[in-house]
């Protein structure tokens, strides 16, 4: 067995761990603390869930290195260095989890050299338990997935997010592209996780997703999950990829990536 075997079963075992607290308690009343603004949402859970993956990964893997949202918002630093690092959104979605809208899942990717080698996402209410490894495929409870193969954006179903900042400048921006795409495109969704709309991509059931503003532990195990379905992972401007720049475009073809980044009104976040 390789070390990503193991480092793969581990952490397996402990996204289904984290997947029953999340069922257990997204009926629940639940105390919501804000963040960066009135709608940047955590509760207790989304704390004691990154903390059950962190302490079960730390205590086989103690040199493994985390970025955490949690973490990151409680001011510990977020930096990607070539040692082993988990990225860990604990529950992607927590507007969903706080509202009880069965949209809402646990994200995490390991990335090594910067290179990312595993992505789950989990969401435990729909059963929906998405993995890829790379060079592996990409899977849905176990079974493969493939993107939707969609080229044209004029055929395409879209995802994209209000996001949760209120600064005027990133609403703008948001609503100038939503009103500029209604007409050009087959339809636009959201779901409330970035994870889970680059899910939809990669299972063909939405053929392209973008957001600004998102942060690593957002889109890190659904860039890995999409690629493996044979899509694509870019900037929202047409560039590679930066996990860590708070934008995402990802899509079933580069074609439709690069129709779709030709058109967008751009913005650029503080990096991660
Ligand atoms: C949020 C969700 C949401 C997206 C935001 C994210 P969180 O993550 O993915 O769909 O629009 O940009 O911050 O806060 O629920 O983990």
């Amino acid at each position: 067995m390789s070390d990503i075997d193991e480092y793969y079963m581990v952490v397996l075992r402990l996204v289904k761990e984290a997947g029953s607290v999340v069922r257990e308690k997204i009926n629940t009343p639940k105390d919501a603390m804000t963040k960066s603004c009135e709608v940047d949402l955590v509760t207790e859970w989304d704390q004691k869930v990154e903390k059950l993956l962190i302490d079960g990964i730390s205590s086989k893997f103690p040199d493994h290195k985390f970025i955490g949202e949690e973490g990151s918002s409680l001011g510990n630093t977020v930096e990607l260095t070539d040692a082993p690092t988990w990225i860990i959104d604990p529950i992607d979605g927590t507007m969903n989890f706080v509202h009880s809208l069965p949209h809402t899942c646990i994200s995490i990717a390991l990335v090594i050299n910067k290179v990312t080698e595993i992505g789950v996402v989990y969401n435990p209410i729909l059963e929906q338990f998405f993995t890829a490894r790379r060079g592996q495929g990409a899977f849905l409870n176990g079974a493969p997935i493939s993107v939707s193969g969609e080229k044209e954006l004029r055929k395409a179903l879209v995802m994209m997010e209000m996001g949760t900042s209120r600064d005027p400048e990133k609403m703008k921006v948001v609503l100038e592209n939503a009103n500029n795409l209604t007409p050009q495109v087959h339809g636009i969704r959201a779901l409330g996780s970035a994870a889970l709309n680059m899910c939809m991509v990669a299972l063909g059931g939405a053929d392209v997703s973008f957001e600004f503003g998102i942060h690593a532990w957002d889109v890190a195990a659904g860039d890995i999950i999409v690629r493996e379905a044979g899509g694509v992972c870019i900037d929202p401007a047409g560039g590679p990829f930066d996990l860590m720049s708070r934008r995402v475009l990802c899509a079933s073809t580069m074609e439709l990536a690069q129709e779709l980044a030709a058109i967008l009104i751009q913005y650029y976040p503080e990096r991660d």
